[in-house]
């Protein structure tokens, strides 16, 4: 059966722990292998990208596989031909798809019809690639995930869910903060909470933010939002990620942000450019995880 990778929750707790030890193997060995020769993903990205698109090519390269880019401009899905036409077709060319696109529901549907496995490569409700991703960067700042507190401040997004399903399989407190009204999706967390996850909400960032070992932020506008820039900026007043919120924080508290960022909106300068900022290794660790996702992706089991 083709395995897909749409959210987090698509591996088993113990892939999800084994696929970060592998991620971090890849990455201390400068990994190659030939494990995609003769293989051909298609990316098909219907949003901007700079991290997802090129750390999946040049992973997918390193792996010793080849990729066709795709955009619904230049392609006929931007002349509406549907999806589960696009996915049967593609299926008999290529070997995997990678997408980004908007509704969860779309990469649904592209899964369902197509014969060929599927990774989500942000959607507006998750974006599980930089989750793990954030998973294998916190591996290398803290001994273990157990007795560890991450917050979250700022939008109840894509990124937002992503940790809410990765605190299902992680043994760290999640702490999060969101303006009234920009909470995360209540069916995901009910799930989660369901399922045992350490996860309080809560619409004070200090709270949020105290004793926490990584804080997380992301922009307050996500692709596709772009019209309600100005009425979020009001409503996430007080959500800036800066010095005076981290004091709330534990003394090593690290800061992250899976990037674009805002300087000076839901990041200050400050704290995006500081000695405690690990964005730079997230961003970095976006290549070492795709490589380990794709290889569990084609692997047999
Ligand atoms: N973090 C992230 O997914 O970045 P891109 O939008 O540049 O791919
Ligand atoms: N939440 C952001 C993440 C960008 C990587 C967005 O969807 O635009």
């Amino acid at each position: 059966m083709k395995k897909d990778f749409l959210t987090i929750l698509d591996m088993s707790r113990q892939e999800a722990h084994d696929i970060i030890r592998r991620a971090r193997e890849m990455k201390d060995s400068s990994h190659r292998s030939s494990i995609l020769k003769d293989k051909t993903f298609v990316l098909i990205f219907e949003k901007a990208s700079t991290r997802t698109k090129v750390s999946f090519e040049v992973g997918i390269r390193h792996l010793g596989g080849h990729y066709v880019f795709m955009t619904s401009r230049e392609s006929q899905l931007g002349r509406s031909e549907p999806l589960k036409d696009t996915a049967r077709v593609l299926s008999r060319y290529a070997d995997g798809l990678i997408v980004r696109t908007f509704g969860q529901a779309k990469l649904e549907e592209l899964s369902r019809y197509s014969s060929i496995p599927v990774i989500n490569a942000l959607t507006d409700d998750y974006h599980p690639c930089q989750v793990m991703s954030d998973l294998l960067t916190i591996s290398e700042h803290a001994p273990s995930f157990e007795d560890l507190t991450i917050s979250w401040v700022g939008d109840g997004n894509n990124m937002a869910n992503s940790w809410i399903n990765a605190a299902i399989y992680f043994p760290f407190k999640l702490r999060m903060a969101f303006p009234e009204g920009y909470e995360p999706n209540s069916n995901v967390l009910e799930a989660a909470w369901n399922r045992g996850a350490d996860i309080v909400v809560t619409h004070d960032p200090a709270e949020a933010v105290r004793g926490a070992h990584f804080v997380n932020t992301d922009v307050w506008a996500s692709m596709g939002q772009e019209q309600d820039k100005i009425e979020r900026a009001l409503a996430f007043k007080g959500f800036t990620v800066d010095d005076k919120l981290l004091k709330w924080a534990d003394d090593r508290v690290r800061v992250m942000h899976c990037l674009p960022a805002y300087r000076g909106q839901e990041i200050s300068d400050q704290a995006i450019e500081g000695d405690r900022s690990i964005v730079w290794d997230q961003a970095e660790n976006r290549l070492h995880m795709q490589k380990a996702i794709l290889e569990w992706v084609v692997s047999p089991g």
